[in-house]
């Protein structure tokens, strides 16, 4: 199956599981995923929001100027961007200073350059968002909320979908738990990061599906008997194994029952290109520092209309517009408008303009580049990890299934932590070892009963890549593998 056959939208004629299974099956290149005319390039070149408030001349013309950002793509595709720290040299045992070989971006990614660059140009003129009359609190206010028109942008979104800034994807997924329409069942499988699978009050746990098609069924029965509203929370991308889920086929099952359906997109949008009114997703959520900008900020995207009949998250300034004498209850108005609801307090406006940043590079580099690049570097890490003997890589589906830059695994006669301690000590290379906030899914694919993020003796290995990975990085983890196995 390819990548393609995951991000497609369904067709009309794919009513029902049946025809969702079908959409399972397809082969195509990823890179046709990303070749369609993209309805984000229309978005991107829109008219936009900060520059309405902008366009006169005389001062709001000098903010407009400040704003000035490179045309959002080029028409030749551009170089990949570098990271930050790309000659980071750390100590191993004896002494020695090695070039970092950062193996752990599914944790968290390094710093792009355009990243770091946007948020040192918006440093000068940083100032406070949404309440002061000033020049610089102006220009940050236009470009925070030119963040915002970016990030909508970025991941497909409609236009009347809510764009609301959070510190994360765990804030995010806590965020939308709160604004559930009463009585509200969220559907999880047993595969989900815990920031997808703990927020929700009332839920309806999954088996790990054996096969993709298989997930689309075991929805299509747990909606079947839920009655009232549903959300379905999938991951897109697994954090464990790096592996596709069939997300247009969910959602288009989620929504035959009427239910909604939340992405979980923390591993998927530095990977790949996300249109959520192509794949008809109702949310996404998503993290800053896993996509190479690491200032604090996340995103929950998605329909309004939930997320403006909430309680605000925060209560306090920003999110209310009168308040009464007598506290919540006499007079005390909170704004309609989900972004300002869910926003209270002074924003992470460098974290906003700093996610809006790595939005930009990844979309002005070309998804076609990225992933062609990454393919390369996956395929050459898992045909290295094959050839070790006694390292086993871990996944839920075929081994050929389609997966982002993430492969976990283990080792014969060798806890997790300490093939992960002998990496760093020795070889100098970053990888992660644990249960990767997702036990029940790592206890089920070691087929393992119990254990906590304590219980080494039922944990794996992670490794995973992106922007700034090389070919060395690779090679140096295949070669420290196979001298710590021959040990
Ligand atoms: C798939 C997935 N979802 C959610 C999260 C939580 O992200 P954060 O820690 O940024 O809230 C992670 C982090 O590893 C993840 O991989």
């Amino acid at each position: 199956m390819s990548a393609l056959s995951i991000f497609a939208a369904p067709s009309p004629s794919a009513a029902g599981p049946a025809a969702a299974d079908g959409l399972l099956s397809a082969s195509g290149p990823a890179d046709g995923l990303l070749s369609a005319s993209d309805p984000a390039d229309g978005l991107l070149s829109a008219s936009d929001p900060a520059d309405g408030l902008l366009s006169a001349s005389g001062p709001a013309g000098a903010l407009h100027a400040a704003l000035a950002v490179p045309a959002a793509r080029p028409s030749g595709e551009r170089e990949i961007p570098a990271v930050l720290g790309a000659d980071l040299e750390v100590p191993v045992k004896g002494g020695r200073l090695v070039r970092y070989a950062n193996l752990d971006y599914a944790a968290s990614a390094p710093c792009l350059e355009p990243v770091s660059a946007a948020v040192a140009a918006a440093l000068p003129a940083y100032s406070s968002v949404h309440r002061g009359a000033g020049y610089a609190s102006q220009l940050t206010t236009a470009r925070y909320e030119r963040a915002r028109h970016t990030v909508r942008a970025f991941v497909g979104a409609r236009p009347d979908d809510a764009v609301v800034f959070t510190r994360n994807t765990t804030d995010a997924t806590n965020l939308l738990a709160r604004a559930l329409p009463e009585g509200t069942t969220a559907v999880v499988f047993d595969t989900e990061h815990h920031a997808s699978l703990l927020p929700w009050a009332d839920a309806v746990r999954l088996a790990p599906p054996a096969f993709p098609g298989e997930a689309v069924r075991a929805v299509d029965e747990a909606l079947t008997g839920i009655d009232g509203p549903a959300l379905l929370v999938v991951t897109a991308a697994s954090n464990v194994t790096g592996e596709l889920w069939p997300i247009a086929a969910l959602a288009h099952i989620a929504h035959r029952h009427g239910a909604r359906i939340l992405v979980d997109a923390a591993q998927l949008v530095p990977h790949r290109r996300v249109n959520l009114t192509a794949l008809d997703l109702d949310y996404v959520v998503f993290s800053g520092h896993k996509l190479y900008a690491p200032f604090g900020a996340g995103a929950l995207v998605g329909r309004a209309d939930w997320l403006a009949a909430a309680q605000p998250y925060l209560r306090g300034g920003g999110a209310v517009k009168a308040v009464g004498d007598a506290g919540d209850t006499a007079g005390t108005e909170w704004y309609d408008d989900p972004e300002a609801r869910h926003e209270a307090g002074t924003p992470n406006v460098l974290g906003a303009i700093a996610l809006a940043a790595a939005c930009d590079a990844l979309t002005a580099t070309g998804w076609t580049a990225l992933v062609r690049e990454e393919e390369r570097l996956v395929a050459r890490l898992r045909a290295g990890l094959d050839g070790v003997e006694g390292v086993h890589q871990l996944s839920l589906w075929d081994r050929d299934h389609p997966r982002v830059g993430i492969v976990s695994f283990v080792v014969d006669g060798h806890t997790a932590r300490e093939v992960a301690e002998a990496l760093s000590s020795e070889y100098g290379i970053g990888v992660r070892d644990g249960k990767f906030c997702a036990h029940p899914f790592v206890r089920h694919l070691l087929g393992a009963k119990d254990g906590g993020c304590d219980d080494v003796t039922a944990s794996a290995v992670r490794a995973s890549i992106g922007i700034g990975t090389t070919d060395e990085h690779i090679d140096r983890l295949i070669t420290a593998l196979k001298e710590l196995t021959s040990r």
